[in-house]
């Protein structure tokens, strides 16, 4: 069965997908997107994950490429039309095709693509069995990572310096020695008293919808969640510490920069909310 992606209003077969060469998101990563995840057939928050893609748009001044109506129901066409019942659906939006020139164009229509993806139920569930590892790098993005745009370089160099170094993620490190956040994840530990720390996301990170959910399932399972900063020798020296993000849902980091996390193993709490999580979180059948 041939992949099948959207693009700009035409469902076509993923290998001949392609936009223009001067489209705004090609030329200066002048676009943003969203990753949802599917399990079971479901889209996992997606409601969230739209509320975030409208303010990401509203920050840049992009306007929606279809309705949100119109943009729910391709999602779940894409997902339909590649047979996606777990997996994840990537969207991404940019200001459109002009001649290239740094100011906005008046006249262009923003670019929509959707691809559905199959990802093997047990992948990540068997990741979550033996925990990842993680090396950190300083922080050297701009300061509107609050925006979830597609550019991403600082990302991309750092995620392939941990897989250099046999890891899975990297984090970003403040000037204060403090966690920011992953290359493609929130950064999470739980303390010897069981309390979850996780760096507030009104700024200086990008405010994950895995991590809104992780809450309610924190209050759920009767965790406490405090937002503050934590640094790198508390996470080291933390009773657990995990990543999140909507491909990884909560995923226990065993080492630091070589340093492994109390035992080595992946903790008790990490693996409560990610038994959870599907329970609580919204779930849209596609
Ligand atoms: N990344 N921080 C960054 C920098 C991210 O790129 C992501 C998500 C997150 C977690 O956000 P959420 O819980 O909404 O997935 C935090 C996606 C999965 C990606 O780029 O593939």
């Amino acid at each position: 069965m041939p992949r099948i992606a959207y693009v700009n209003g035409r469902y076509v077969p993923h290998r001949e997908a392609a936009v223009h060469i001067e489209d705004r998101g090609y030329q200066f990563a002048d676009g943003v997107y969203e990753v949802c995840e599917v399990a079971r057939g479901f889209i996992i928050d997606m409601t969230r994950h739209l509320d975030r893609l409208d303010r990401s748009l509203g920050e840049l001044s992009i306007s929606w490429p279809v309705a949100r109506r119109a943009l729910t129901f391709i999602i779940r066409e894409v997902i339909r039309r590649n047979r996606v019942a777990d997996g994840l659906v990537y969207l991404q939006v940019t200001r459109g095709v002009a001649s290239r020139d740094f100011a906005f164009p008046t006249n262009a229509a923003p670019s929509l693509v959707v691809i559905a993806k199959k990802v093997a139920p047990d992948f990540q569930a068997k990741r979550a069995e033996a925990g990842i590892k993680v090396i950190t790098v300083p922080e050297n993005r701009w300061d509107r990572v609050d925006i979830k745009s597609t550019g991403l370089l600082p990302n991309v160099l750092a995620k392939q310096k941990a897989k250099e170094a046999g890891a899975q993620e990297a984090w970003f490190i403040d000037e204060e020695g403090n966690v920011k956040e992953g290359g493609s994840s929130n950064a999470w530990i739980v303390t010897r008293d069981g309390v979850l720390v996780t760096r507030p996301a009104n700024h200086g990170i990008l405010r994950g919808i895995t991590r809104t959910s992780l809450f309610d399932v924190a209050e759920k399972l009767g965790f406490t969640v405090e937002e503050r900063k934590f640094s790198v020798a508390e996470a080291k020296a933390a009773r657990e510490v995990f990543i999140s993000s909507a491909t990884t849902i909560a995923m226990p980091v065993v080492e630091i920069d070589g340093a492994a996390i109390a035992n080595g193993h992946p903790g008790s709490v990490t693996l409560s909310l990610r038994q959870a999580f599907f329970d609580v979180a919204e779930k849209i059948p596609a």
